[in-house]
């Protein structure tokens, strides 16, 4: 199940490993959308609030992606100088990471290593603590997310952060009202149930149900952003590089600031461990 140290993106079989997730029937769909505009502002705008995190400051940061899937974000971290370990399910993800990394030069290949296995099992397919552990739409594929996130915890350094990304649940009416879906808008206030883009089903999350998890963990939420505020309800290739560029910076102030991270499609929580003497103030 596990890379070979002196093969960085050897990606080993693994028979019918199943983390329980429902993601797999979604995969070809997933693969189909990228690079659309959706895709972008997700990866672009979740991009630049990664940049802002301390552990990112000095290359060669040790980041672990969980459920990296293409490998996006992994493969920007990995150009940027950092070592980038990442776990997927997906034999058919990572064999698309393993394409996107065969077109980087050597030295950014040789930074990343791929293991396929479940995140839940983290602690058993890498050694040692992360300054940066990811885990990027994951938890709205699973029917419970204590064991992830607890394994998240364990392959944390006591210096670094958890970065997760969830479907918003304050606001989980927004992008069906946006369409004009009204019966699903309507039944989307009183639940974080849903069936996603990828007919998928799937389960949003407010900051509440992943601080109530990682708070006993000895984790606080640092901080959060909004990812797509604008461009959620929009089905459209990406425009080019002028307008997307406006089209980012809205987005980005958007994420970054109430109300309007309130209602974005997706959230981006980043957690830190509780100091010592920050205890008495919790
Ligand atoms: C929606 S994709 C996200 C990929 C990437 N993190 C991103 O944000 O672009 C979800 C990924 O999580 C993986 N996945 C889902 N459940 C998992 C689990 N329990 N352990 C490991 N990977 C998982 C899927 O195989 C898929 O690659």
């Amino acid at each position: 199940m596990r890379a070979h140290e002196e093969d960085p993106i050897a990606v080993p079989a693994a028979p019918g490993a199943d983390p329980g997730s429902s993601f797999a029937a979604g995969t070809a769909r997933w693969l189909g959308a990228l690079g659309r505009l959706r895709d972008v502002v997700r990866q672009e705008v979740l991009r630049s609030q990664l940049a802002g995190l301390p552990q990112l400051r000095r290359p060669p940061a040790r980041v672990l992606d969980v459920g990296c899937g293409q490998g996006t974000q992994a493969l920007h971290l990995a150009r940027a100088g950092h070592a980038v370990t990442g776990i997927d399910a997906s034999a058919e993800l990572l064999a698309a990471f393993e394409g996107a990394l065969a077109g980087e030069p050597a030295e950014v290949a040789a930074r990343v290593r791929l293991i396929r296995g479940a995140g839940e099992n983290a602690p058993d397919l890498v050694t040692g603590a992360f300054d940066l552990v990811l885990c990027h739409g994951v938890l709205m594929y699973l029917g419970d997310i204590t064991p992830m996130l607890t394994a998240l915890s364990q392959v944390t350094d006591a210096d670094g952060a958890i970065s997760l990304l969830v479907r918003n649940g304050l606001a989980l009416s927004m992008r069906d009202g946006l369409c004009g879906n009204w019966p699903a808008a309507l039944s989307a206030f009183d639940s974080k149930d849903y069936v996603n883009r990828l007919g998928l089903p799937a389960r949003a999350h407010a900051p509440a149900d992943t601080d109530q998890v990682l708070g006993p963990l000895g984790w606080q939420r640092q901080e959060w952003f909004g990812v797509r505020v604008f461009t959620d309800h929009r089905d459209e290739p990406a425009p080019g590089p002028e307008a997307l560029a406006e089209l980012l910076a809205a987005e980005r102030e958007a994420g970054s600031r109430d109300p309007y991270r309130r209602v974005a499609a997706l959230l981006h929580l980043v957690y830190g461990q509780v100091r010592a003497n920050d205890r008495g103030n919790r």
